[in-house]
């Protein structure tokens, strides 16, 4: 990819609707995105904006008895201040009711017009109001919109049609040999499918009997243009387009337009074949996430299950709400919200593992060296090896930028900030202290706050209010800290001798659950009737002897490699080694820690359990986790053991 600018879009939303998880979701992808280019001193340019014309905004407008000018201007402001609440730092926002995005399209569609590439003629066919798209009789599914399965209007009218059919072999041809283009490839696929039909020619107008809410074709007073034509057309307007070409040069093509994947097609059929016939280049990557459901079932109006971005914010912060949905959503795969996972998740990485690495260093150095970090001594092999997992933190989560996978570089942070807590428990700063060696103590609590150093200005992008309070708490200034670069981390030197540790109120206060507040009072279940043996211990039903249990050959074992399962987002397919021999396991483990987390850990299997097939792949034995709510943990080794050892 060429590094030397990044430019990196949203799609338009809708102005009639609220702004839900999906928006948000988006739009901080594109932010973290972009903080991270910035960081990595890349020249970025970063636009969202909304989609102002067309039916669904006049029919909005219609129902509230405004004119639509007036109920766009109105609305609009949800998105302008949901942004500024989730701390979007995009650097244009783009209306296509602004009068500069208008006057372009209709350049754009007098030259394409004049050029022979619009031309009118009589259509008849069905037409979706909600997705505002004409469809042929054979493209309908039962009669309905193939897209969103409402009922459709048969339309006979004379409409301007754009000849995007001319550009079917060639379009099929630069996804063919532009692996990079669609993104995830599969949805390279799904749109070299819909190619393998026959394209049609794109009706890019509107009577105004029907519609009048759009941009006037500047050759046919009767009609507005097509809402899709006109919101696309944004991307290029909005960097100088026919107006500021040297704007326009610096960031087009653009790097990433990022979107649903249920607007693939008008992004990678209908845009590329328009830049065609403007003889504009394509953009890099039109790259496809995934939806956010509600547990495991469609987000709708209807069924009352939307996220309302701006309820979670106000109820767990910003930082928090922005961390959970990049960690926890493989883009382009589909992700479940639940509050439950939300917590789980805050619990886990943010309050346990990030938020005691912090306290720990924080009352160490107050306690024994009054809140000055010292500077270190002779490092030893262990303190060497902390700040090389944060290194390869830092390249994780580069490679992890480039190939879009941010939910694999925060778990890449996430490791080097549990490294961290391992190597206090290692290094025991508490007993050094005790038994008076204070040039190892220095050398530990100087390496395990540089450490935090790195992981906070990592982490800026995604929390950049956290880790700037984390910065505070390390002796920074906030400003000075906030605008600390990634670019900078491979820079050796002493960052953080001197500095005088501020005490904060707890950067991730734990949050407490009802149901774990119950849980922990909560009695003991008694064992069932029918299944309750003779001899009965407190708390514990079903006795069995000793030999039932050697029935279960529990060995350790080594992860030696993880990756998801497509279409399957609770399981991981695991490769194991124990002893001697390579086993696959498919474990449910993929809601509680990516693939990556995994490798390396030495865990406990039930070897001798018959091998069975999940979703199509052989699982060749078991492993152990325990589970309580919305928390698992592996079981794992304590210390070194070869794998393959018993375990009982
Ligand atoms: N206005 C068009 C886009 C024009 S771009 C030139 C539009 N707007 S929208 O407001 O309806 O949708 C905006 C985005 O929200 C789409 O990318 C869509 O995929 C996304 N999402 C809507 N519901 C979603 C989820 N439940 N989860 C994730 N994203 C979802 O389409």
């Amino acid at each position: 990819m060429n590094q030397n600018y990044f430019y990196v879009t949203t799609p338009i939303y809708y102005v009639n609707d609220k702004p839900h998880i999906g928006h948000a979701y988006t739009t901080i992808l594109a932010d973290v995105l972009a903080r991270y280019y910035r960081s990595l001193n890349v020249p970025t340019f970063f636009l969202t904006g909304t989609d102002e014309h067309g039916q669904k905004v006049q029919k909005a407008a219609d129902a509230r008895r405004m004119d639509p000018q007036a109920h766009c201007d109105e609305t609009v402001v949800r998105f302008q201040e949901l942004w500024r609440k989730l701390g979007i730092t995009n650097d244009k926002f783009i209306r296509t009711t602004d009068a500069a995005h208008k006057a372009v399209v209709q350049e754009v569609l007098q030259d394409l017009y004049d050029r022979g590439e619009i031309y009118k003629a009589e259509y008849t066919g069905w037409y979706c109001v909600g997705d505002e798209r004409f469809f042929t009789e054979k493209d309908l599914v039962d009669g309905k919109c193939p897209e969103c399965g409402r009922e459709v209007t048969r339309i006979v009218e004379s409409n301007y049609f754009f000849r995007m059919s001319k550009y079917q072999q060639w379009l099929i041809d630069y996804i063919e040999t532009h692996p990079d283009f669609i993104q995830p490839s599969f949805r390279a696929n799904e749109t070299l499918g819909f190619l393998r039909k026959e394209l049609s020619d794109l009706c890019i107008s509107r009577p105004k009997s029907r519609l009048s809410w759009g941009i006037e074709l500047p050759f046919d007073r009767d009609y507005v243009c097509y809402v899709w034509f006109d919101a696309l057309l944004n991307y290029v307007s909005a960097v100088g387009y026919r107006r500021d070409q040297a704007m326009f040069e610096k960031w087009w093509p653009a790097s990433y337009h990022l979107i649903g994947k249920d607007i693939l097609t008008t992004h990678s059929v209908y845009w590329p074949t328009m830049l065609k016939a403007m003889n504009l280049p394509l953009p890099r990557t039109i790259f496809a996430h995934g939806w956010w459901l509600t547990g495991n079932t469609k987000m709708s109006k209807s069924l009352g299950n939307v996220v309302n971005p701006m309820e979670m914010v106000e109820k767990y912060g910003v930082d928090a709400f922005r961390y959970f949905l990049l960690a926890e959503m493989a883009p382009g795969q589909d992700a479940s919200f639940t509050e439950e996972a939300f917590i789980a998740r805050y619990n886990s990485d943010l309050a346990n593992d990030l938020g005691n690495l912090l306290s720990r260093v924080l009352k160490m150095t107050l306690r024994h060296l009054q809140g000055v970090i010292p500077p270190a001594g002779p490092l030893q092999e262990e303190d060497r090896e902390l700040l090389q997992t944060v290194a390869n933190a830092v390249d994780a989560m580069e490679q992890a930028l480039h190939a879009m996978k941010c939910d694999q570089g925060l778990a890449a942070v996430l490791n080097a900030v549990r490294a961290g807590n391992r190597y206090l428990e290692k290094t025991a700063p508490w007993t050094l202290a005790k038994r008076g060696d204070t040039e190892r103590l220095q050398t530990v609590l100087h390496t395990a706050a540089e450490a935090l150093r790195q992981i906070a200005i990592l982490l800026l992008p995604v929390m950049p209010g956290k880790m700037t309070a984390l910065g505070e708490a390390l002796g920074f200034d906030p400003e000075e800290f906030a605008a600390q670069r990634i670019a900078e981390l491979r820079q050796s030197g002493d960052f953080i001798s001197g500095r005088v540790m501020r005490d904060t109120d707890g950067l991730f206060p734990r949050i407490q659950t009802e149901e774990k507040m119950q849980k922990s009072a909560a009695p003991v279940p008694a064992a069932s009737p029918k299944t309750a043996p003779k001899t009965v211990l407190p708390g514990v039903a079903d006795l069995i002897t000793i030999d039932d249990f050697f029935k279960t050959q529990l060995r350790t074992a080594e992860i030696l490699a993880a990756e998801k399962i497509d279409g399957a987002d609770k399981l991981l397919k695991l490769k194991i080694r124990m002893g001697q021999e390579e086993r696959q396991l498919v474990a449910g483990i993929a809601r509680y820690y990516a693939p990556e987390a995994v490798i390396g850990k030495h865990i406990v299997v039930v070897a001798n359990l018959k091998p069975a097939k999940i979703r199509g792949i052989e699982s060749q034995g078991m492993l152990l986790a325990a589970k309580i709510g919305q928390e698992l943990k592996l079981i794992t080794v304590d210390g070194e053991i070869a794998s393959g050892a018993s375990v009982g």
